[in-house]
């Protein structure tokens, strides 16, 4: 039968990449019945708010939901709508794998893992100004949060993975040098629940900086990397950069009460409304949704069509050194479905 799912195309290159993507699974024969919702900018557009409530009742509804990317406005305007969904949803858990698919590029075979803490952390966003004198902004204070309950759950939820995936390791990644409290408690909820894995899954940890290094000079040394909010963030995008970009990298945001499937990156201007956005992340992250709907058997189908196009095919788009436009690239793949 036909599974519920809310769409949503989302702002700048969103729109080109999730036609793209809905082409693709309809060619797939995807189970997804699209219930298409707007927001970011083009939900203050449409309906005043960038995160409408009908939006927020759509997702209530199906519990899954494929989001195109987002615009923030940075510094003033509204708080981000993806931190506020994650929120709103409790979706805690960020699973970003990045694999090598185009053979050439600067790194070869990475098949990585990075397993985001998606609620908590300096994303809470507790933050405000002291005025000193006549200056409104002269001091600018933020207060990040984490938990005992969520460190542990996110953590565990990194084993878990491993586990079920055939996967070796789990990364434990902080500063617990310096932010001893904040992210000193990530670390030590990695070794309590290591624990229950021994002899299983084995566990390390790093701080954060010299991971980022550790990620170019050697990258291959991991398996899971499991961290705090803004660390995770900021390594995705960096561990996309092993695999040829942002254009590559597919995210799943995973909770209680709903999952929500997503490129990491976000809305690109730059290139937005000239139908040349690498379409992948978003499809890559709809090969995520169809397994979480257990559709492995759909997904594997995807994945393979991918390949082939991008290795047997060489089509590819101008980030990947090729020069198709994101439609042709859809139809490339869907040719290889058939
Ligand atoms: P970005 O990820 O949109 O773009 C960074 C660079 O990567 C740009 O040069 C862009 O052209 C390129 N790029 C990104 N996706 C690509 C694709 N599919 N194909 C080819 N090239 C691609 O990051 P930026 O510019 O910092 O952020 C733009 C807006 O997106 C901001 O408003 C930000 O808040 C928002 N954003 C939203 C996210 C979401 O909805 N989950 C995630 C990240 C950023
Ligand atoms: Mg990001």
């Amino acid at each position: 039968g036909k599974i519920p799912a809310t769409l949503i195309p989302g702002d700048g290159i969103g729109p080109e990449i999730t036609a793209a993507v809905t082409r693709v699974l309809d060619a797939l024969g995807a189970p997804f019945e699209w219930d298409l919702q707007q927001g970011g900018m083009a939900g203050i557009q449409s309906a005043g708010d960038p995160l409408p409530g009908a939006l927020i009742d759509s997702i209530r509804r199906t519990k899954l939901a494929l989001k195109g990317p987002l615009t923030t406005p940075v510094g003033g305007g509204f708080r981000s709508v993806n931190v506020r969904l994650r929120e709103e949803f409790g979706l805690y858990a960020n699973l970003r794998p990045v694999k090598t698919m185009v053979p050439g590029g600067r790194y070869e075979d990475i098949d990585l893992v990075l397993v985001r803490e998606n609620i908590e952390g300096l994303y809470v966003a507790f933050e405000h100004f002291i005025q000193v004198g006549d200056d409104p902004h002269a001091v600018a204070i933020s207060s990040g949060v984490n938990t005992h309950a969520e460190a542990r759950r996110i953590v565990r939820f990194a084993f878990e993975y491993a586990l079920a995936h055939g996967r070796k390791k789990v990364t434990v990644v902080h500063k617990a040098n310096v932010l001893k409290a904040l992210t000193g408690l990530f670390l030590q909820a990695g070794r309590e629940i290591a624990k229950e894995y021994e002899g299983r899954i084995a566990m390390d940890d790093r701080i954060v900086d010299a991971c980022a290094m550790q990620l170019v000079m050697n990258p291959w040394q991991f398996d899971v990397i499991v961290t705090t909010n803004l660390f995770g963030d900021i390594l995705s995008d960096q561990m996309s950069g092993l695999v040829g970009g942002l254009g590559m990298a597919p995210g799943a945001n995973i909770g209680e009460k709903a999952a929500i499937f997503e490129a990491v990156h976000g809305s690109a201007p730059d290139i937005a409304g000239k139908g040349i956005a690498n379409p992948l992340a978003l499809l890559l992250a709809a090969g995520l949704m169809l397994k979480h709907v257990e559709r492995d058997d759909l997904a594997s189908k995807l994945r393979t069509a991918i390949e082939q196009t991008l290795q047997v095919d060489n089509v590819r788009t101008a980030d990947l050194g090729g020069k198709v436009s994101t439609a042709d690239f859809a139809g490339a793949v869907i040719k290889r479905l058939a």
